[in-house]
């Protein structure tokens, strides 16, 4: 007979994702306790729960806060949008002052800015986290990103940090800043996952037009993941090669469509971005490749009346090395601009995300964690306040490192007529930034001609307009 008041910690939403993280909960010697309606979903929970540990599954909302231990934590892993409202208003009648909800999805963190003011007023502490993993991190350690009501953190701290992906001991978890900051930082990742998707899913069309087989693919992508281009993207893709089809001879990959979805936090960081605003083209562009995809129709049209160009050979070693060091090159810049948007961000939005412990978080258990991270904290240790991390000179010598080979691939490509809209629009953003000098001061000319806009001069301050094309 169980009494009143044994669990640790309830989750709402027993999907694999929910499931996955209680259990891992419960793996760390926390009492955990899942509610779903689907009966079959408790079931599946208890079923799966390592011998010895306590996990229980029930059907009904108020039997488990009835069973949690106060003040409550209550987590819920559902799809973003109304589920969230749903649940917080079915869970309102049941919680009291001083208890937690946590939101573990990924919702728009203005949906979460809303969200903890309503929930403030009502004295119930109200956290966004971001969680990301997928299913292998939840179960065996996600990278965790909190973020809102900083006693409410403290009160599941311990939890958090038990459950969270480790790298060298340090759990990956940290306070990432006030109110929606969780969900920010969340959203950004994901901005970055795109970008860093995108230019793979271009340096594997290189390559493939350079004639390299499935299996050539996946020693390449396995060789460059012993190496500097180390991450988990990389470690998939390489096993993704290898995968055969089920159904026919060929290799999955293959055989699956080239439209690609989304659900939209790619989408919210290119937005976003624009609002502050702050330059984020390597995401804007893995967005807008991804609507493109979707095309199909008008893309075989189009395929059958622009001819592809042939580009000059290019030994298969030396194309390899290129594209190695091109996405090298690409992937550092996709961090820049996703960084240099949390930084802006953060001020304008008063989040005091800090930017150290974001990219401490993400170097393990996360979808975009990578050998580059820690580079990335040395960083930030060496400046907190760094508003771009190609201005650290370690980067910067990376960075460099790569130029060269990256021009190449990517003049290669535009001759070769391989879409390569990441790459190049990584190149290009690093061209604009390393400029003293940009070619917008024509911009303004053009302004202030056609609609006194006025401009500023180099020389003399103050704001001016010229009556243009009157001399
Ligand atoms: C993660 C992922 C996860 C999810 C993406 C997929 O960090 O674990 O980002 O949150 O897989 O949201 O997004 P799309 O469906 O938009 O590609």
């Amino acid at each position: 007979m169980m009494s009143d008041n044994i669990f640790d910690f309830g989750m709402i939403g027993l999907g694999v994702m929910g499931r996955n993280f209680l259990l891992n909960m419960a793996d760390n010697g926390f009492s955990v306790i899942g509610f779903d309606k689907d009966a079959a979903k408790n079931t599946a929970l208890e079923g799966s729960a390592t011998p010895g540990t306590t996990v229980k599954g029930v059907s009904e909302l108020s039997q488990m806060i009835g069973l949690l231990k106060r003040p409550r934590n209550v987590m819920m892993l559902v799809p973003a949008g109304q589920p969230v409202d749903d649940v917080i208003a079915s869970l309102l009648p049941l919680l009291e002052k001083g208890d937690v909800i946590i939101d573990g999805g990924n919702s728009h963190y203005t949906d979460t800015l809303r969200r903890v003011k309503y929930l403030h007023e009502k004295e119930i502490h109200f956290m966004g986290i971001g969680v990301s993993g997928g299913e292998e991190g939840a179960r065996r350690g996600p990278s965790i990103m909190p973020g809102g009501d900083l006693a409410a953190y403290e009160n599941v701290r311990p939890m958090l940090e038990a459950v969270a992906a480790k790298v060298d001991g340090t759990p990956c978890v940290a306070y990432l800043g006030k109110e929606g900051a969780g969900h920010y930082v969340k959203m950004v990742h994901n901005g970055i996952e795109y970008a860093i998707m995108q230019l793979i899913s271009e340096s594997y069309a290189i390559l493939k037009a350079a004639g390299l087989s499935n299996q050539q693919l996946h020693e390449t992508f396995k060789t460059w993941n012993e190496g500097k281009l180390k991450s988990f993207l990389v470690e998939i893709t390489a096993d993704i090669f290898l995968q055969k089809d089920d159904k026919t001879d060929a290799h999955l990959v293959d055989v699956i469509s080239d439209k690609a979805g989304s659900k939209g936090t790619g989408k919210w960081t290119s937005q976003d971005s624009m609002e502050l605003p702050v330059a984020v083209p390597v995401i804007d562009t893995a967005v807008a490749m991804r609507t493109l995809s979707g095309y199909k129709d008008e893309r075989i049209k189009a395929a059958a009346l622009y001819s592809t160009t042939a580009a000059d050979a290019v030994p298969t070693q030396e194309l390899i090395d290129k594209v190695y060091d091109g996405l090298y090159f690409a992937t550092i810049l996709s961090y820049a601009q996703g960084l240099a948007m949390l930084f802006q961000a953060s001020k304008d939005l008063q989040m005091d995300i800090p930017l150290p412990e974001v990219v401490s978080v993400w170097r393990g258990g996360c979808i975009i964690r990578a050998s580059l991270l820690p580079v990335f904290v040395n960083a930030y240790k060496q400046n907190p306040e760094l508003s771009n991390i190609l201005l650290n000179q370690e980067v910067a010598e990376l960075v460099k490192s790569a130029e060269g080979n990256t021009r190449a691939l990517i003049a290669h490509a535009a001759q070769a007529g391989i879409p390569a809209a990441g790459l190049m629009s990584s190149l290009a953003y690093f061209d604009a930034y390393r400029s003293e000098r940009m070619p917008t001061n024509l911009i303004q000319a053009q302004r202030d001609y056609f609609g006194a806009h006025t401009y500023q001069r180099i020389d003399i301050p103050g704001t001016f307009h010229t009556e243009w094309g009157q001399q």
